[in-house]
């Protein structure tokens, strides 16, 4: 039972198992441990029926684990319930707030709730932050979906945690939605707010994320920096563009070359073995004019098919 105070989550051996009315199990966490360090901000990844959702809702407090143990912000979340509850603040799969409250209404009742003094309350600060302010006094039910889920992240962030749990906060929202969403996360981050978020957007964790968690089947596959995981998946794309290419000479086939559309061809090839000049080399030996090339490097979706695989 340690805990590291480089890390605001700590998860250590934790297991789920469900049970239903006629007994049947459903193990959904097979003795998970992975960390999030302070003030990063991590992509919990995973095919449905992973486990994200009850790892998330073990963390919030709302399902029982079987066995293990979890430190927020280095409190125990069972000995030390209230000031670990205290530290986290979560924003769950589906939307739940009240249809007939207004923004403002929303966030300090929330803040009541927290038992926050009217004074020190900031549902101004966070109505702004959160670009709520001009729908203030607006009724919920009047709220567009990207409104209702900045107000979602405004409702978790009450009592100010130093960490925020978001579980697929922007599924089924449009890109222009999605972005302006992804750069509120962003910016609570940078002011210091340590963020594990859950969501099948693969690019967009990539462009935002420090580190990354894959679960899959209840365990945790790979977790690390996901620039240097990336980086580790030794495979690129070489696209060559011609001005006239009419077949794609056999040579080329053998290497590994394929034709793409009409005067464009590509290689999947790894870099640890292929060299770019090496295989430029063996397209110039057949005087084809080259019009460009691109060189695609792997992606975070590349590691996620290759561990869910
Ligand atoms: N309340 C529950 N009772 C029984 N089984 C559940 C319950 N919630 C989730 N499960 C099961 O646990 C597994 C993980 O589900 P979940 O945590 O929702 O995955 P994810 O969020 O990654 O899609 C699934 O097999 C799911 O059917
Ligand atoms: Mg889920």
């Amino acid at each position: 039972m340690k805990y590291n105070k480089k890390y605001d989550i700590n998860i250590i051996k934790l297991n789920k198992t469900y049970l239903d009315d006629k007994n049947n199990k459903t193990t959904a966490l097979k003795n998970i441990s992975f960390n999030v360090k302070k003030g990063s901000m991590l992509a919990l990844l995973g095919p449905n029926g992973a486990g994200k959702s009850t790892l998330i809702n073990i963390l919030a407090g709302i399902v029982n684990k079987t066995s293990g143990d979890v430190f927020i912000n280095g409190r125990n979340h069972e000995l030390e319930e209230r000031a670990a509850k205290q530290s986290i603040g979560v924003v769950p799969q589906e939307l739940v707030i009240d249809p007939y409250f207004t923004p403002r209404e929303t966030l300090e009742f929330q803040a009541g709730y927290y038992g926050i003094k009217k004074s020190d309350r900031i549902t101004l600060k966070l109505l702004r932050d959160l670009k709520l302010e001009k729908k203030e006094n607006a009724y919920v039910r009047h709220l567009s979906g990207g409104m209702k889920r900045r107000l979602m992240i405004a409702k978790a962030m009450v009592h100010s945690p130093q960490v925020l749990i978001l579980d697929e906060p922007t599924a089924g929202v449009d890109v222009t939605l999605r972005e302006l969403l992804w750069q509120n996360i962003k910016d609570l981050n940078k002011k210091g707010v340590t963020i594990l978020i859950t969501t099948h957007y693969l690019e967009e964790a990539e462009a935002l994320c420090d580190d990354v968690a894959i679960i899959n089947k209840g365990e945790i596959v790979i977790n690390g920096n996901i620039k240097k995981l990336v980086k580790k998946i030794d495979k690129k794309i070489l696209k060559i563009y011609f001005y006239n290419l009419k077949t794609l000479p056999d040579g080329l086939k053998k290497i590994g070359f394929r034709k793409h559309k009409s005067n464009e061809i590509f290689i999947n090839y790894q870099p640890s073995k292929n060299s770019i000049d090496g295989l430029i080399n063996e397209v110039a030996r057949y005087n084809i004019k080259i019009k460009d090339i691109s060189i695609k490097d792997a992606t975070l979706e590349d590691l996620f098919k290759k561990i869910t695989r």
